[in-house]
């Protein structure tokens, strides 16, 4: 009898490594299904784009801030003087073959990468996925979201332009800020005063090409293998428990639609890279401290911080006549500092409010526990109205709202949008608790209804007006 196609391979792997038993239960894992289960998947595979556009890029970078008058490809900025690290970025953009393609798309699938993370991490905070056994995989992706912020910070600050400049500079004063041992830890890290020694970008280049990828690497790994350990979540539905996982087996259903979402995602990346322009360092030019000016903006994940310091009123805190707590630890470290403190306890504190200590495989829908989910839609709505107030200097130079009151109004809307949003929240929830209605209505314009099978069907007008307790039509009226 012929063998089976790759019969052979397994043959030589099995006898030598008796691998099978491994291999069939990895093949016949089940995934359960669900759109948003990708969100994971499209971080995960962003990442693995990162790595690949990272390498090629890093042939080509140079770490020196030694300086050289530049006479390449770009006439503009002819005779220039400007670091090594912002020439051979310019040579990578403007000289080396696909090196313009495979910035951009570098840059953005780190956008990508980590807007792929929030909403991941909003899915699984709103079906309650964070829940036991669950919470050490909800602390090891916090703790991958933070690596994430920092490494698209480091990434984006190595080129040494002008704008990566100007938000090293409010790094530096929010690092000096930190009491007692800010400027220690501002002096180790950029090697002396602002803008640091010869070795920061070197600093910065290892950190980012090394030790964060290496760190986020071993951390993914760790959360996949814990996932694998205590199979994925799932929601509700027919033949779903508490003690079984419904889906598709990794091979070949899960595996290779897994692998077409790969394909999507890097093929959306390389043409956002290929089409859509994105931090053209060439128009702003290499970064003076004397040519820093306004209108800076940060990559959007580190927006929030921007609103948070511009938001903060003037406080410092003096003992002794000497400034203990210099203005921008507020915004630039406190303010996050809550919001991650917040986010690691969820677990803790969620069980602390329900006093559920049970393991759950079985996912909540965002109804089922409506106090949850208005303060999770309180929390995300402050830390997202903290972003807006980062563009606040943009809404000045567009449409003339004075800088000033466009603060004020920050400062006090930032406590009242959250506060309507959970009651808003909470409202929404109860309704189609009670209603166990769809949230989105159908095509027809009709609400739908869930069907035993799992499915959706339109509710008949008389059943929609008596659940909303009205008579019949044409009944007798009221
Ligand atoms: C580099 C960042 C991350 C990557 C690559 C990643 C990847 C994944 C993947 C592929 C899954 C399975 C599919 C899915 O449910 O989406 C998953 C599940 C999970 N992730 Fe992440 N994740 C990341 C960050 C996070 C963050 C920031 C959190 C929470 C704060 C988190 C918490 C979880 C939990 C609790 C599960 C299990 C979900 C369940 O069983 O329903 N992950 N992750």
């Amino acid at each position: 009898m012929t063998p089976e196609p790759g019969e052979p391979t397994i043959d030589w792997v099995d006898e030598r490594l008796g691998a099978s038993p491994g291999i069939r239960r990895l093949l016949r894992y089940v995934f359960p299904e669900h759109w948003t289960f990708m969100f994971g998947e499209i971080a995960l595979y962003a990442f693995v784009v990162l790595i690949g556009t990272g390498v090629f890029l890093a042939l080509f970078f140079q770490t020196s801030t030694a300086e050289t008058t530049y006479l390449g490809a770009y006439a503009p900025l002819h005779g220039e003087t400007m670091s090594l690290a912002y020439e051979s970025t310019l040579n990578l953009s403007l000289n080396v073959p696909a090196g313009l393609l495979m910035r951009q798309t570098h840059h953005w699938a780190a956008l990508i990468f980590i807007a792929a993370i929030v909403v991941h991490l909003m899915r699984v905070f709103f079906t309650a996925a964070f829940r036991k056994p669950r919470d050490v995989n909800w602390v090891i992706g916090l703790t991958m979201l933070v690596l994430a912020l920092l490494e698209g910070f480091a990434g984006y600050s190595m080129p040494d332009d002008l704008l990566s400049g100007m938000g090293l500079a409010i790094a530096y004063s929010v690092a000096m800020s930190i009491p007692l041992v800010g400027a220690n830890l501002a002096f180790l890290v950029w090697g002396g005063e602002f803008p640091g020694s010869n070795d920061f970008v070197s600093r910065l280049f290892i950190a980012h090409v090394f030790v964060i990828p290496a760190l986020l690497g071993l951390l993914i790994a760790a959360h996949l293998a814990i996932i694998m350990r205590q199979h994925h979540s799932q929601f509700r539905g027919p033949g779903r428990t508490e003690r079984n996982v419904v889906g598709a087996p990794m091979w070949p259903g899960y595996a290779l639609r897994s692998l077409g979402l790969l394909a999507a995602v890097a093929a959306v990346l390389f043409l956002l890279g290929g089409l859509v322009q994105i931090n053209p360092i060439w128009q702003w030019g290499p970064y003076e401290v004397y040519n820093g000016t306004n209108g800076a903006q940060p990559d959007w994940y580190l927006g929030w911080l921007i609103g948070a310091l511009r938001m903060m009123p003037p406080w410092e805190i003096h003992f002794w006549g000497d400034t203990w707590v210099p203005n921008p630890f507020f915004g630039g470290v406190l303010f996050p500092g809550i919001v991650f403190a917040i986010l690691y306890a969820i677990p803790w504190l969620d069980r602390r409010f329900t006093r559920d200590r049970r393991r759950h495989d079985l996912l909540e829908r965002p109804r089922d526990n409506p106090t949850r989910t208005a303060l999770g839609v309180a929390l995300f709505t402050w830390v997202a109205f903290v972003f807006g107030a980062g563009a606040t200097d943009r809404v000045l130079i567009r449409f003339g709202f004075p800088y000033e009151s466009q603060i004020q109004f920050a400062r006090v809307a930032t406590f009242l949008v959250p506060l309507i949003a959970f009651f808003v929240a909470r409202k929404v929830c109860r309704d189609l608790q009670r209603s166990e209605a769809h949230p989105l209505r159908g095509w027809s314009g009709r609400r739908l209804r869930r069907t035993p099978d799992g499915g959706f069907e339109p509710v008949e007008p008389d059943e929609e007006r008596t659940l909303a307790g009205e008579p019949p039509a044409g009944g007798p009226t009221v």
